[in-house]
């Protein structure tokens, strides 16, 4: 074969296995078997070895990745990817479809519904046919350049029928079957599972090797375009059909509506069959269908006038109540769970929930044997529901609350005007062993390696009852625990020497003092900077500094008041612990002139350049307020890389994002 016929021969192979691939991937119906197409695959494989300079950006041999990236570019969007309004029921969506109407100055209005997919926003480039780029969201104005990544995705034409320039956009997804099959490698590998298709989806897209994204079997749905230019739909629903005929996939399930209550039933319809979608939906989008009419109602900042987003109430999932344990708190708090048959709920598989204390169980009249509902309160955290009353079992007793400490048995009070239910036994040693816990855990004395596992073991042997016993540990203690070697060894005991060193706000939290969270700790440290200082303080000097409060001082003097404390701290200091504020004195918010002032912060992903708990100090030092969880309060998230859920709430409500670089430079700035 001359070159020009290789070149035919190869074209033709192309075409073939794109229309097969199409098939398969954009229009979920194949007609080629997997032998076939393997053979074929095989062939083009081959042929393209020999004549390598003949490989096309679009050959299917390009999707299996391969390159390796060293990060992601930033891409501005030309058009910003902005986000739409919510509306949780009936009522609200009747007043969106009035606020339409009443704008139009018309009577009825066709509604384009659509599914939400649940994936990730991504928008993709062709020029003159060819998929040139693709960028995720972003912030809406700055997305991320993902468009190696993008290629591996086999639903995303590389070749469009036309030579065309567009930018469409939409949604891509991991279905849920992929999601399972990868958290189940994962689990037999001992990797991390994913909690969700949806993060399973972002981390898969994030993938330096693009190999690991060709894996990973991602799809997608595409619902719009940039700019309207190119395509010839005068409506939604004519761009969907439109956009499916130049080969993109679009989801089918959408429908024309003519009044809120045809949108109430197409919503309620895929309610229902939500979960036996193969792909997940968080709700549903209902847009204005006539692009005349969408540009008469145009935009707010931050979202279209003439679309909405209907939310699903969280799934709720029936199982049956097996048990109710016991658990004790640090400072003697009873905390009932709700052990549970396992079943599937929003994603992931949920046996146990907390019931939070006992008057949540005497509300709900909470049985063991109960049939009852369950749900993910923020899609994450498992809750019950309601109790299923009709089918309790005969001769179901009520739950009688424990009246004794389940470890020391020592009768348990309600303290007033709380809920809980509290051992008040100061020796009972579940509380003891938590407060060891506490301890070293990382925000308070850092000890790294001293799990919950260990220290259960240093405990039951007696070695350590105290923090202060902690630091009288040698070596040849660790090595009478289950299955600890001497490097372990080592590594317990170093760990337990470097924390000597730690500023003291790590031992004032470490100590446990009742309301004395990390924050307040550092505020209290940088402000009388020795542990003396703070034993000497009155309430009205505690009360004296900006943001410490009456609960907090009390709390802290009667703590002090403890001979008990005295003699844990002369034992402390004995040992070498350091007892001294060792930070930069904190700037009350006031004095700072940073632009991080007064801003609430929100740090997720790995960071490259500092750790967590540095850059958590650098922010605050600087008026920053630096939170755990993204809301609408948060004004700016810190995402380094591999961020996950906090990263796509900030997007979704549209919160100025920032990666590692641009905050460095940003702290440059400061200096
Ligand atoms: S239309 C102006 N249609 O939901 C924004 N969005 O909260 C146009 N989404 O960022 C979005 N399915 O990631 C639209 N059928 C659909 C969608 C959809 C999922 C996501 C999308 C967007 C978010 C909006």
């Amino acid at each position: 074969m001359d070159n020009a016929e290789v070149k035919k021969e190869l074209i033709q192979i192309k075409e073939t296995l794109k229309a097969w691939a199409h098939e398969y991937y954009v229009l979920d119906q194949p007609t080629a078997s997997d032998y076939d197409y393997d053979k074929l695959y095989r062939q083009l494989e081959e042929l393209e070895g020999q004549h390598p300079e003949l490989i096309t950006p679009d050959s299917p041999t390009q999707r299996v990745g391969g390159k390796i990236l060293t990060g992601f570019e930033k891409v501005t969007h030309n058009v910003p990817m902005m986000s739409l309004s919510d509306v949780f029921s009936r009522s609200e969506l009747e007043a969106f479809d009035a606020r339409v109407k009443k704008a139009l100055g018309v009577e009825t209005v066709a509604y384009c519904c659509e599914l939400k997919i649940d994936g990730l926003a991504i928008t993709l480039k062709y020029q003159d046919g060819l998929f040139v780029q693709g960028a995720t969201r972003g912030d809406g104005v700055v997305g991320e350049n993902i468009t190696e990544n993008l290629r591996t995705v086999q639903a995303i034409p590389m070749r469009l029928a036309q030579a065309i320039n567009l930018e469409v956009r939409g949604e891509c997804y991991m279905p849920k079957k992929s999601f399972l099959a990868l958290n189940e490698r994962r689990e037999q590998e001992g990797q991390d599972v994913f909690a969700n298709p949806r993060n399973a989806a972002a981390g898969s897209l994030r993938q330096l090797d693009t190999r690991v994204t060709a894996q990973r079997n991602l799809s997608t749905f595409l619902y719009t375009v940039a700019d309207f230019g190119p395509l010839k739909a005068m409506s939604q629903s004519a761009a969907l059909a439109e956009l499916s005929t130049v080969g993109f996939r679009v989801n089918p399930e959408y429908r024309l509506c003519h009044s809120v209550a045809e949108i109430w039933q197409y919503i309620e319809e895929y309610h229902a069959k939500r979960t036996s979608l193969p792909y997940e939906i968080d709700g549903i989008v209902i847009k204005v269908d006539d692009f005349a009419q969408q540009n008469q109602l145009g935009f707010t900042v931050k979202a279209p006038r003439f679309a909405t987003a209907y939310k699903f109430p969280p799934e709720e999932v029936e199982t049956v109540i097996e048990e109710i344990e016991w658990t004790i708190g640090r400072t003697g708090v009873l905390t009932p769970t709700a052990v549970m048959t396992p079943v599937r709920v929003a994603g992931s598989t949920v046996s146990r929930a907390s019931l939070h204390n006992g008057d949540f169980i005497a509300e709900k009249d909470l049985r063991i044997g109960d049939h009852v509902l369950i749900y993910k309160a923020g899609d994450i955290i498992p809750e019950v529901a309601k109790v299923l009353l009709a089918k309790r079992p005969a001769g179901s007793v009520p739950f009688v609350l424990p009246t004794h400490c389940p470890v020391c048995h020592s009768e348990l009070v309600h303290l007033e005007e709380e809920v809980a239910l509290r051992c008040i036994n100061p020796m009972c040693e579940a509380q003891l062993l938590e407060g060891l816990n506490h301890f070293v855990s990382r925000n308070a004395m850092n000890i790294d390696g001293l799990g919950p596992k260990i220290m259960q073991q240093l405990f039951a042997k007696g070695l350590v009852k105290d923090v202060a016993e902690l630091y009288r540990l040698q070596e040849a203690d660790f090595l009478q625990l289950d299955k600890v070697k001497e490097k372990s060894a080592e590594n317990f005991y170093r760990a337990i020497q470097a924390s000597k060193s730690n500023s003291a706000e790590r031992l004032l939290f470490g100590l446990g003092i009742r309301h004395v969270g990390a924050k307040a700790a550092k505020i209290l440290m940088s402000h009388f900077g020795t542990i003396a200082a703070l034993a000497q303080a009155t309430k009205e000097d505690i009360v004296a500094i900006d943001s410490m409060g009456e609960i907090i001082a009390d709390s802290v003097t009667t703590y002090f008041k403890n001979q008990e404390v005295h003699q844990l701290l002369a034992e402390l200091q004995a040992a070498a612990v350091n007892l001294n504020y060792l930070g930069a004195p904190a700037v009350s918010p006031t004095e700072s002139t940073s632009e991080f002032n007064g801003k609430t912060v929100v740090l997720t992903g790995k960071l490259v350049h500092y750790t967590r708990d540095e850059l958590k100090a650098r922010l605050e030092s600087l008026g920053a307020n630096v939170t755990g969880s993204v809301s609408k309060k948060t004004d700016i998230v810190i995402a380094g890389t591999d961020a996950g859920s906090k990263l796509i709430k900030a997007q979704s409500l549209n919160i100025p994002v920032m990666d590692e670089e641009q905050l460095q430079s940003k702290l440059m700035e400061e200096q």
